[in-house]
Formats: C-alpha cells, sequence, structure tokens
C-alpha cells in the first residue's frame, strides 16, 4: 500500500491529521471485518494501515488519539475496569403486568401533577430491549467515555469496548448537539449474531453463553476490547443524562434528535394519549416480539413532555414518569424432586424446588423458588408432582401451581420446619404481621449467631452494591467460611497477612494470579463511601435505599458516632423522610449491642469510611424543616414534598419547636394552631410556590 509522505518526514500538524484519517480507516475495517464479516481489504492491507498508525504514534507519542486503534485492537488486557461516577444517576423502572396496572399508572401521574381530568397529556410506548444499559460522553461531539450502569451511582469505564459497536458513533453526525451530551441505551446482541457467536464460542470449546442478553454481558466485560470487537454488540439509544444545554422539550423529538446526531432508536416508538391507546401499543409490539430478531421483555412507557417529567421526578431508584410494562413471563412444566430450605441473611426461611432440569425461555432451571409457608400450603406442591414454573428475565424462577399431582402414591404434605436446618437447630418463629396474625415469613432466631446468616451477610458484603470486591463471589465466601479463614467482615481484609499465598494458590479453583487478584481487589476497596458502608453492613430495615438517605443525612461517621453517643435521639433521624421506626430501632441496636459493635470495631481497624458529597445547599429552603397541612390547590401533596426534599429541605408529619416552614392550604386545623403557639413562620401555596421556584 502506497501512502503519500513517510512518517519521518511528517511535520506534527501531518502527524496529527493522519492518525486522525487512519483512526476512521481502521475503524470502518474493524466493524466490517468483526461485526460484518465482510472485510473491504486484504489482511495485509488491513496491518499496513495498523503498522502506519504504530509507527507514527512512535515518532509523536504525545499526538496518539484516546480512540487510537492501538489501544483498541490487540491490547493486553488491563487489570480490570475503573470507575465512572454518574453525573446524573442511572435509574431503573419500575414494572406494571395488567391493563388494570396500566390505568393505575397514568392515574397516579395525573393525580401528582394535579392535572385536569378533562385534558389528556401524551406518554410514549416503545420497546424494552433485554440488554444492559451504558452511558456514553461526548465531549464537543467526540466519544470520551463510556460506561456500565453499576449501581446508578457509580458503573464501570468501558470506553475501549463501547468503541467497537456498530451503532455507536465516534463523532457526532449533524449539527446543534451540546457540548456535552451522554446518551443512553441498550447494548444488546441480535439473534442470528448470538447463534453464530455462540456456534464460533462451542466450535473452539468454549462454553456457549446461555441467552443474548448474558452473551452481550460477557461481551461487554471482557477487559480486553479486541475479544469484544469480534462480537456483534449493537445499541438503541433512548434517554441521556448529563446534557450542557436541553436537548429537547420532549421525549419524542429528543429521541429524534439523538437519531439525527447518528444513533439507532427504536422505531416502534410510538405516542399516546390514553391508557386503552397504550395497551394497543403493547399488544401490537407484543405480536411482532418473535420476529424482531432480538429479545425484548415489555414496552417501556415514558411521559413524553420532558417538563413534565422534570415535575414528577424519582421516588426511590425509579422515574414517577416512566415505567416498564413486562411480558408475562415464559412457563414450562417439570417434575418436583425435592422441597429444601434455604436461609437468607436476615434468617428467613424460604422453601425452594428442586426441580428435573428444564429449559424455560432457552435457560435451563433446576431451581425454583416456593417463597413461603402460606404459598407452599396454598398451592399444595408435593414430591413427585409435575408443576408449572415460570421465569421472567433473570428473576429466580417461580412454582406456579401443580399441574398433575402424582397419582400414584403422593407425598405427604411438606412440614414446615420448627427447627433451623442450620448446624445451631434454633427454633423457628413465624413473624406476625401488623395485625398480630401470622404472617409470611419463618425466620431462624438464631439471629447473628446462626452460621447460615453469617454466611449470607458475608456474601451481601461483598456484594455489588456493598464493598463490591471484584472475584470474591458466593462460591469464594462459602469456602473461606466452611474453613474457618473467614467468620466476620473484618477476617475479609487481614486475609492476605493470615493466608500463604502460595499454598491457596495450590488449591483447586486457585492459581497464582487469582490469589494475587483477590488480594488486589480486597485492598483496593479498603475505603468506601458512607453509603455502600451502611447498606454492607446487613442491619434490618436498612437496605441500599435507606442506607443512602441515612447516609446523606449524617454526612460522616463521625457523625453518626456523635449521634450515638448522644444517645441516639430518634426524633432526629425519624424526621427524615423515608425513614420509619422500624429502620431508625435497628440502627441502633446495630450500632449499639455489645456482638454487632464489637465486630463494627474490628472492621473499621481495616477499613476508611469517606464521607458524602454535599447536596445542592444553595436553595431557599436547604436544611429547613417543612411541614404541609390542608389542601394544596395547584401541585399535589405528593410533589410538594418530592420537591422539598430534592431541595434539601426535610419533611415531617407533625409541627415542633424546630419546624421552621409550615405550609398551610384551605382546612388547614390543629397544625396551623401550632405552629402559631411555636411562633413557626406560616405561608401559604402561592407563597410555597414562589419561594421553590415552581
Ligand atoms: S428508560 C429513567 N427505555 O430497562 C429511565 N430503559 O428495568 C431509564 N431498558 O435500566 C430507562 N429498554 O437498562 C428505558 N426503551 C427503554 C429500555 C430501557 C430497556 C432497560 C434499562 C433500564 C432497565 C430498567
Amino acid at each position: 500500500m502506497a501512502f503519500p509522505i513517510d512518517p519521518d518526514d511528517m511535520t506534527p500538524t501531518q502527524a496529527e491529521a493522519e492518525l486522525h484519517r487512519l483512526a476512521r480507516e481502521i475503524s470502518v475495517h474493524d466493524k466490517a471485518y468483526y461485526q460484518r464479516d465482510a472485510p473491504k481489504i486484504s489482511d495485509a492491507a488491513y496491518d499496513a494501515l495498523r503498522q502506519r498508525n504504530q509507527e507514527i504514534e512512535q515518532l509523536f507519542p504525545a499526538l496518539a488519539r484516546p480512540d487510537s486503534p492501538s489501544k483498541r485492537v490487540g491490547v493486553s488486557p488491563s487489570a480490570k475496569f475503573g470507575k465512572v461516577e454518574h453525573r446524573v444517576p442511572m435509574l431503573s423502572l419500575g414494572n406494571v403486568f395488567t391493563d388494570e396496572e396500566v390505568s393505575e399508572f397514568v392515574v397516579r401521574i395525573r393525580k401528582f401533577l394535579n392535572w385536569p381530568e378533562s385534558e389528556l397529556f401524551e406518554i410514549t410506548a416503545e420497546p424494552k430491549i433485554d440488554g444492559l444499559s451504558a452511558s456514553i460522553r461526548y465531549e464537543h461531539g467526540k466519544l470520551v467515555q463510556a460506561a456500565t450502569r453499576g449501581d446508578g451511582q457509580t458503573g464501570e469505564d468501558i470506553t475501549a469496548n463501547i468503541r467497537t459497536i456498530i451503532d455507536v458513533p465516534e463523532r457526532l453526525t449533524g449539527s446543534h448537539w451540546p457540548d456535552i451530551l451522554e446518551v443512553r441505551g441498550e447494548v444488546y446482541l441480535r439473534h442470528d449474531d448470538f447463534f453464530e457467536m455462540n456456534q464460533r464460542q462451542l466450535n473452539a470449546g468454549k462454553d456457549g453463553y446461555k441467552n443474548p442478553r448474558n452473551a452481550a454481558a460477557g461481551s461487554l466485560r471482557q477487559l480486553d476490547p479486541s475479544i469484544t470487537a469480534s462480537r456483534p454488540l449493537r445499541f438503541f439509544a433512548y434517554a441521556w443524562g448529563e446534557v450542557s444545554t436541553p436537548i429537547a422539550t420532549s421525549q419524542m423529538t429528543a429521541i429524534d434528535k439523538l437519531a439525527a446526531w447518528g444513533f439507532a432508536t427504536n422505531p416502534l416508538t410510538k405516542i399516546c394519549r390514553t391508557p386503552a391507546e397504550l395497551i394497543k401499543i403493547y399488544q401490537g409490539i407484543e405480536r411482532q416480539r418473535a420476529d424482531l430478531g432480538y429479545d425484548i421483555d415489555g414496552v417501556v412507557y415514558k411521559v413524553n413532555r420532558l417538563d413534565l417529567q422534570a415535575r414528577l421526578g424519582f421516588v426511590s431508584r425509579a422515574p414517577r414518569w416512566a415505567t416498564a410494562h413486562k411480558f408475562p413471563p415464559e412457563q414450562a412444566s417439570t417434575i418436583l424432586q425435592n422441597i429444601e430450605i434455604q436461609v437468607g441473611r436476615t434468617g428467613a426461611l424460604t422453601p425452594v424446588a428442586k426441580l428435573k432440569p428444564v429449559t424455560v425461555g432457552g435457560v435451563l432451571v433446576s431451581n425454583a423458588s416456593l417463597h413461603n409457608q402460606d404459598e407452599l400450603a396454598r398451592k399444595d406442591v408435593r414430591v413427585g408432582d409435575r408443576v408449572l414454573i415460570q421465569r421472567a428475565g433473570d428473576v429466580i424462577p417461580q412454582v406456579v401451581r401443580v399441574l398433575d399431582a402424582n397419582r400414584i402414591g403422593r407425598a405427604a404434605p411438606f412440614i414446615f420446619p420448627t427447627i433451623c436446618p442450620c448446624p445451631l437447630q434454633t427454633p423457628t418463629v413465624r413473624e406476625l404481621d401488623e395485625k398480630g396474625e401470622a404472617g409470611a415469613i419463618t425466620r431462624c432466631t438464631g439471629g447473628t449467631h446462626c452460621p447460615f446468616q453469617q454466611m449470607e451477610a458475608l456474601k451481601h458484603f461483598v456484594g455489588r452494591n456493598c464493598f463490591d470486591i471484584e472475584g470474591f463471589g458466593a462460591k469464594q465466601i462459602a469456602a473461606f467460611f466452611a474453613d474457618g479463614t473467614i467468620c466476620e467482615p473484618a477476617d475479609i481484609f487481614t486475609l492476605a497477612e493470615r493466608l500463604d499465598a502460595n499454598e491457596l494458590a495450590q488449591q483447586e479453583g486457585w492459581g497464582e494470579t487469582s490469589v494475587a487478584n483477590l488480594f488486589a481487589a480486597i485492598d483496593a476497596r479498603r475505603t468506601i463511601a458512607l453509603d455502600r458502608f451502611l447498606n454492607a453492613l446487613g442491619i434490618r430495615h436498612v437496605g441500599q435505599t435507606n442506607a443512602r438517605i441515612l447516609a446523606y443525612h449524617f454526612g460522616s461517621w463521625q457523625s453518626i458516632k456523635a449521634w450515638i453517643a448522644a444517645s441516639a435521639p430518634q426524633e432526629e433521624i425519624l424526621a427524615i423522610d423515608g425513614i420509619g421506626a422500624a429502620a431508625s430501632d435497628s440502627l441502633i441496636a446495630y450500632l449499639t449491642e455489645p456482638r454487632s459493635a464489637a465486630m463494627l470495631a474490628r472492621l473499621l481497624e481495616q477499613v476508611t469510611i469517606t464521607d458524602m458529597p454535599k447536596l445542592a445547599t444553595s436553595s431557599k429552603i436547604s436544611g429547613k424543616i417543612v411541614v404541609f397541612t390542608g389542601k394544596l390547590e395547584q401541585i399535589s401533596r405528593d410533589e410538594a414534598k418530592a420537591k422539598a426534599t430534592a431541595l434539601g429541605a426535610k419533611v415531617s408529619g407533625s409541627v415542633s419547636a424546630k419546624t421552621d416552614i409550615l405550609v398551610a392550604g384551605p382546612g388547614a386545623g390543629s397544625k396551623l394552631k401550632k405552629a402559631h403557639e411555636f411562633g413557626v413562620q406560616v405561608i401559604s401555596e402561592a407563597d410555597w410556590l414562589a419561594l421553590v421556584n415552581c
């Protein structure tokens, strides 16, 4: 191949231009070769392009581009993915399953917005792609970073892998894109590409993937981007994160913009105005499902107007303005071979069906949940019966009902154990519900002494939304727990001191590299943010959401210690929107009970907890305690509360001397009286709207 200028004779400007040209040209050939299996040039010509790129880079190292082919294909795998903090959190979606729930979704929105009955509002409907979400950042039209969703706050840096996707432009096309644009969407595999790719894996003597979603996940998480480049991943853009200027005023026009800027967007997206229209579109998409050529697991509905989306905001980790209407789960029949009891992290006993393995929706299933004692009795499921099972997406399969009771000598009904199957053999208790009647959950009374619960707690501790220790999964925890090497969280961090790495490397399932990686992964997590730390402790009623709320409230571990030292005044945390007495009691018990407190002290010798970032404090109401009373006429009570919380205020249900503002509408009674007694500032709904700039 003849090139116009020899690298040795190039000026820096020429070198820069040539590196740019080569990056684009090689990327085109990579996509043609790896993803379409249709190379446009000979291998020799392709090698010559890469060789030239390398030569120029060696002569002008400072000009090497971030998207250089030398960084993309054939590089040695980096140790692990870096972390990317999402500037705008990546959310998940709530679910609806029935037509009735679709109507309820629309009614909920109407109520929240206080929207007049006589006026319709638009909602878009589009397929819910069964893949993995990713966020791709463009600065001045150039792809600079891409990340997985991760826990919604922090994802993994998958920039090199995203660059291999044919539907993802390296540079935005068209015009008028914002300087900063984060495009979000789903990475997925088409069926034909999946089958072909799996066939290649099998031919090479490797394990195949169980479905396109898992294959896409495996491909995206390859440390070597040249492997990802050989997997024909695709991308549909359906949302956005940070943008330096608004891209549109409606969902639909925003998606049209993304299409104009070079992204693949889903052609089945439609605008609807009523629940009936939404359901019609849902049914239409469901009919086309088998012929689409890629997996979808439902239809996503989104309020079209972006100003209304902003007013609706979020609850927990899902938007109020969108939901997923899921398709019914896939079903199959098989024989129930046994019923086993599993003990969870909080001691809840779950009956698990051991099944004759059967394929459901392309996945081999041999275990299914029977939920609890009542469900088991209601379904009257017995060993030997033919049962109907179902699975939806990646959730644990469930036993739906008995199809054909084993007529020849049906087994006796399953007796739910009154003794926990754990080695302590502690009695189990059935929890009472709010009415004082027998509730659904039966629990082992061993608490933190129960080895089953201890092990599950450790698995949770190292898990994704907690310490997130890479390569430390359920299998490794179970093995270290069984031989007594790890009994409590602090032991994880002293592992390297106590174990002989060479000895461990000799053991089955381990090797020198994996031992070194494990120790490095543990060390990498000695510093942790307060919200993850609280979640990792596995305190009852303090899950991911409450852990975040509490972490933002206290800000630092020191403040929590100070709060405990001041004998944990409950009013302080009960005033936080979302934290109830159960969470507050349980947190106090955990921090003060001698056994858990001692365990915590040992853990704190090993790890450092970082403070939470300060939330926006610039609003006029941040840090204030606000109470609403009486009827609000322009917005709903829920919208008012949500806005107050978003602006950094604390919403309380009752007036006290600590209350800063009482927003009183018509019909206000005792709270208004109390506010006057305490000298609390009282304002009208109109004043409130002016204050928060609604
Ligand atoms: S919108 C704020 N649209 O579903 C809303 N999500 O179950 C963000 N998904 O994490 C999501 N297809 O990975 C949206 N057309 C679609 C989608 C979609 C698939 C995924 C996405 C999300 C998950 C929630």
